[in-house]
């Protein structure tokens, strides 16, 4: 069934559902910062709620009586038997974890509830939506004592139309939030990074005309640096509309116009400045049709691979890199403000980077705005990591949901070069199948980008030399190669670096988007004892050595910019919850490894290689 006829179907079922009252998870809408917008942003009321006796009754059947938290049930009388009360309740800020907001919360894993109240003046012809940058995990959403849905995986956003539920005064919204862990979720029960629950970034109140622009692509073709290529969908009742792309400073306005689906591609060749790190040009891109317009910050570049090479512009580029967590800097918890990605992005900048890999989830989309304006290239990830249930077919399709949110939310941003569908996952024909969907949904939903994996190679001794082979069978159907590796902290010296040799069985670009090892910053010692800052400096010394023998090697994330919280790490004093392996604690003290890496990314800048 082609992209076209799935938009018109699901347009049309979403439109008469949304508005005959059976609230459905809407379309996500692009672009909301350029929209009129009411942040709902700051102190909610919650409910900490353990047994969920705000959800199901003790026979855990779902409440639908007043003792339904989402009610928001008052006493009528003083016989009136309730027990909740959201105003007299704790209060958490929003966006925000819960578990770096509250001592008691910090391992939380539960239902929390969340109330919000606020009057609302709808305009006329108008519609409203209800949007969420990310909720982590499963989010039931309620509007005034109503349910207008759910929403699973803690990382990507959602929205639902209200335009027909919103009174003028005294709307309350009310969430219940629940972060348990399960195995059939992705990700799965088991991860080394802090299970974050909460209302994580920005809620906003989205107000748009009754036929408006929904989405859109203005990208260059795959591999060309003038042919532009993109599309635009309309939602509402006027779907057969004249449009105009316009970008001023490129002397470019095109007049198109829309099918019945309320769908139009376009193609048209443009004169323009390239995006890159170097020159993170970006152009005043206008979208209007009769009904609507917005406006986006877009940057121009193409992205290829040829053979062992990754091509930016055109040109072979090498990715100095660092993983990263979706963690605030100087801050503990999760970070989604645009000051957060600065600090983050200023930090790899400072290391020489050129790229970051965000892992392993979509991080927020603060990040990649500011990537495109500080020109840092990135990786982001679904957050299919270790052993997913590669054979439960609702586990893929929310994986597919997952990355469809994902690239709904970021496909016109210069900065995302890569799309990961899995980390370290372990090799079998159900793994394959699964990632083999994901592999093709992301090149089929957006090819002008790459796709990759996390991948974990074998080794084989050879008397005293380790030669490591990438034969993963997966690498067949992904553009660029990503391998993790830990030489040196978690198998084998230090020293092996030295003797080890890496081949591959594709002909592709590799990224090493993992090594490194542990050290508490301060903690001292000779190169050999490890959780020291000389032990880490060492490792990073070797493993530099060894990166720059692999001849398809084409960039390195090393794990990772910052200390973060994992419950995993539990070895007191040196870890305390915290992985160490950042080369920046979490109080932003830079360890000796940090420079090692910052001179080895200074001199490959100048080298424009390994
Ligand atoms: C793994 C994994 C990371 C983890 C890291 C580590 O490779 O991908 O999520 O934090 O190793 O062990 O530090």
């Amino acid at each position: 069934m082609s992209n076209l006829l799935r938009c018109l179907i699901g347009g049309l079922c979403l439109l008469l559902l949304c508005r005959q009252g059976a609230a459905q998870i809407a379309p996500l809408i692009a672009n909301i910062n350029a929209r009129q917008t009411t942040d709902l942003d700051g102190q909610w009321q919650t409910i900490v709620d353990p047994y969920d006796v705000g959800f199901l009754d003790y026979r855990a059947h779902p409440l639908k009586n007043n003792g339904a938290f989402y009610k928001n049930y008052k006493p009528q009388s003083k016989a009136d038997f309730v027990e909740y009360d959201f105003d007299t309740a704790g209060q958490l800020s929003v966006p925000g974890d819960w578990n770096t907001q509250r001592e008691s919360l910090l391992f939380y894993e539960g239902t929390v509830w969340y109330k919000r109240s606020f009057d609302y003046a709808k305009s006329p012809k108008k519609r409203v939506f209800l949007h969420f940058g990310a909720a982590n995990y499963l989010a039931y959403v309620y509007l005034n004592g109503e349910e207008l849905g759910h929403h699973e995986g803690g990382f990507t956003p959602f929205d639902f139309e209200v335009t027909d539920r919103l009174q003028t005064k005294g709307n309350f919204v009310i969430l219940r939030v629940n972060n348990t862990r399960a195995k059939e979720n992705v990700p799965t029960i088991n991860t080394d990074w802090w299970n974050y629950g909460g209302i994580t970034r920005p809620v906003t109140l989205v107000e748009v005309p009754d036929t408006f622009i929904q989405d859109y692509s203005v990208q260059l073709e795959k591999g060309s640096t003038r042919q532009i290529r993109g599309w635009l969908q309309l939602n509402g009742a006027q779907l057969r509309q004249s449009v105009t792309i316009r970008i001023p400073e490129a002397g470019v306005s095109k007049t198109l116009q829309t099918g019945i689906s309320g769908r139009v591609e376009f193609s048209f060749d443009a004169d323009l400045k390239l995006w890159s790190p170097e020159n993170p040009q970006l152009y005043t891109v206008n979208i209007s049709s009769e009904t609507d317009q917005v406006t986006d910050q877009i940057g121009f570049r193409s992205i290829a691979v040829r053979g062992i090479d990754i091509l930016l512009n055109g040109k072979p580029l090498f990715l100095r890199g660092i993983s990263v967590h979706e963690e605030a800097p100087m801050r503990s918890g999760r970070a989604w403000k645009d000051d957060d990605a600065r600090m983050l992005l200023s930090w790899a900048k400072e290391l020489g980077c050129n790229f970051v890999r965000l892992a392993h989830y979509p991080h927020n989309e603060a990040m990649l705005r500011v990537a495109d304006q500080m020109g840092v290239l990135v990786w982001e990830e679904v957050p299919v990591y270790w052993t997913i249930q590669w054979e439960n077919p609702e586990t893929l399709r929310n994986a597919q949901s997952q990355l469809n949110e994902l690239i709904t939310r970021d496909h016109n941003r210069a900065a995302l070069i890569i799309y990961s569908v899995a980390n370290e996952t372990p090799v079998s024909d159900a793994r394959n199948r699964f990632l083999s969907q994901l592999i093709q949904q992301a090149h089929s939903s957006d090819p002008t980008r790459l796709v990759s994996a996390a991948l974990q190679a074998h080794e084989t001794e050879h008397g005293n030399r380790l030669s490591i082979r990438i034969d993963d069978p997966i690498a067949s159907e992904l553009d660029v190669m990503g391998n993790n590796e830990y030489i040196g902290w978690y198998n084998h010296r230090i020293s092996d670096l030295d003797v080890t040799d890496w081949t591959s069985k594709y002909d592709k670009p590799l990224i090493m988007s993992e090594f490194g090892a542990d050290a508490l910053f301060g903690r001292h010692g000779d190169s050999e004892t490890r959780w020291t800052e000389e032990y880490q400096e060492s490792l990073y010394e070797h493993q530099i050595a060894m990166l720059r023998r692999i001849p398809f090697l084409r960039g390195t994330s090393p794990w990772i910019l910052k200390d973060f919280r994992s419950p995993r790490r539990t070895l007191p004093v040196i870890e305390d919850y915290f992985n160490r392996k950042g080369l920046v604690s979490e109080h932003g003290e830079k360890k000796k490894a940090f420079f090692v890496l910052q001179k080895f990314y200074r001199e490959s800048q100048i080298a424009q290689t390994p």
